[in-house]
């Protein structure tokens, strides 16, 4: 178990019960350094209860908190405090001092002021809301297929235990892959089946997707979403070739959102297939998609939890 060490300490709590937990609801916050106080005012002498209610937002959140760093022994969660968005995580550790119990535990906790990177966040995303409006208006046809796809790529990254904050973004800037299309909006609105050399140019706006965004510090995830929604595991994709993980993640999660909400819907140039037949081509392939342009473990988590995807593009569609 770590040892407490006052020169990381946002502040300490006290509490040698805290294991056992009898109550550290009520156990007061022994100790503020200075740049905490200077942040977000004194701490020292409020109740670890009262600080967790306050940045929760209420007394009951703040009770669920403190039940869960009593079974975990660890915490971590973002709120509010003293005007600005924190970021609060906290682990319960030994406390080592002459005088003191060696049995005595305590939690060391840090708050970390999140507000600027959670107003750029909030940027990130107008600006990739106003990017999709874009996209939309260049690609009538497909405009509520941009939406669904956020919508499957949160439910794969999620199902892939991905981080909070990556499943957050890729359901954010998944709704960008096809952004390339504007550049390509006269080909694709033509109301008939694609010639061969129009196709190829229409493959383009992955490269022309990836141009638009990689300029925009922050959505980095965005370009490789833009740039790398076609490449194929077994490196039949374009625009690269790329295979296996030199695609990125959050690339492999949007090429199978992408490919199924494709095929389950209807194009101009196609029906719509069975959730069924769907399936079955994902399984066994069916010429044009085949399983191996897929990333195993993620279409492993796709096809086990089929139903889920399905739901959404039931109550998505428009
Ligand atoms: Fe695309
Ligand atoms: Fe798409």
């Amino acid at each position: 178990m770590a040892k407490f060490d006052a020169d990381f300490a946002i502040f300490g709590v006290f509490a040698a019960d805290v294991v056992e937990g009898i109550s550290i609801a009520d156990t007061q916050i022994s100790y503020t350094n200075e740049s905490c106080i200077e942040l977000f005012g004194e701490l020292k002498g409020k109740t670890i209860l009262e600080v967790l209610s306050e940045i929760s937002g209420s007394r009951d959140k703040g009770h669920e908190l403190l039940d869960k760093c009593r079974s975990e022994g660890k915490l971590a969660f973002e709120g509010k405090l003293a005007g600005k968005i924190v970021k609060y995580h906290s682990r319960i550790i030994e406390y080592e001092a002459d005088g003191i119990h060696p049995s005595m535990k305590c939690i060391q906790a840090g708050l970390t002021d999140i507000t600027e990177s959670f107003i750029l966040k909030k940027l990130l995303y107008g600006t990739s809301k106003a990017l999709k409006r874009a996209a939309k208006a260049a690609d009538e046809d497909t405009g509520d297929h941009v939406e669904r796809i956020n919508h499957y790529s949160h439910l794969l990254a999620s199902l892939n235990n991905c981080e909070k904050q990556f499943i957050e973004d890729i359901s954010q800037f998944a709704q960008l892959h096809d952004i390339g299309k504007i550049n390509v909006a006269d080909i694709i609105r033509l109301p008939r089946k694609l010639t061969v050399d129009e196709m190829n140019i229409v493959k383009n706006h992955a490269v022309y997707g990836g141009i638009m965004v990689k300029d925009l510090t922050g959505l980095e995830m965005a370009y490789n979403i833009t740039h790398e929604h076609h490449e194929k595991w077994d490196g039949s994709g374009y625009p690269e070739g790329k295979r296996e993980e030199e695609i990125s993640l959050e690339a492999r999660i949007v090429a199978i959102a992408d490919v199924f909400d494709a095929l389950v819907s209807v194009r101009p140039y196609k029906k719509a297939f069975s959730y069924d037949r769907t399936r079955q081509i994902f399984e066994e392939g069916d010429g044009r998609v085949m399983p191996g342009h897929f990333d195993p473990n993620l279409l492993l988590l796709f096809l086990d939890n089929y139903e889920k995807f399905i739901k959404i593009h039931q109550t998505q569609l428009k």
